[in-house]
């Protein structure tokens, strides 16, 4: 992701979120040397998906991933999270942690599919509207791609 991309990111960020990330949470996501953020393109080179993975010395944190709604369940997805996977696991990292909406069950289904497991709920995490956090492991190496 380079700041040329932020308009297209945004627009889906916005389309698929009650409570978008603001353009500048984007800006200091691609300005911090311990953030992965790809994207994806369609043929026309217009972004159709996005991911932000923050690493640190034995963990990464998946902080965003976003696929425009008209591109679901096309595999587009799942290109981030293996690219993802892989960028956490040249790091070192030992596991990658997230946060899912207790209501988001498209999230959750990818993520049961990523073999990511409940740790604990987080109460009243989010807002707009308040509601609990899922927080989601998926420990590094066991498995790294689904063909
Ligand atoms: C979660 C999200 C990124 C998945 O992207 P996607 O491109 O649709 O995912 P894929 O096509 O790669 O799906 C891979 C697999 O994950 C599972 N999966 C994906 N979406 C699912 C859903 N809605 N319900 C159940 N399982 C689902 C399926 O096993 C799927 O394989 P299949 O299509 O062969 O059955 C997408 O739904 C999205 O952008 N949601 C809105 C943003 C969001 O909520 N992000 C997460 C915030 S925590």
């Amino acid at each position: 992701m380079t700041s040329g991309d932020l308009g297209q990111v945004c627009r889906i960020e916005n389309e698929v979120f009650p409570n978008p990330w603001p353009k500048s949470a984007f800006e200091g996501d691609i300005s911090n040397d311990a953030t992965y953020c790809p994207v994806v393109k369609d043929s026309s080179g217009n972004i159709i998906g996005y991911a932000s993975l923050t690493v640190d010395i034995n963990e990464a944190h998946l902080t965003n991933i976003a696929v425009s709604t008209e591109y679901r369940r096309q595999g587009i997805g799942s290109i981030l999270m293996d690219d993802v996977i892989s960028k956490a696991e040249r790091e070192g990292c030992r596991a990658i942690f997230l946060e899912v909406r207790n209501s988001n069950l498209d999230a959750r289904g990818f993520y049961t599919r990523y073999d990511f497991t409940e740790l604990y709920r987080h109460e009243h995490y989010y807002r707009k509207p308040t509601e609990d956090a899922l927080v989601l492991v998926r420990p590094i190496g066991e498995r790294n791609s689904h063909g």
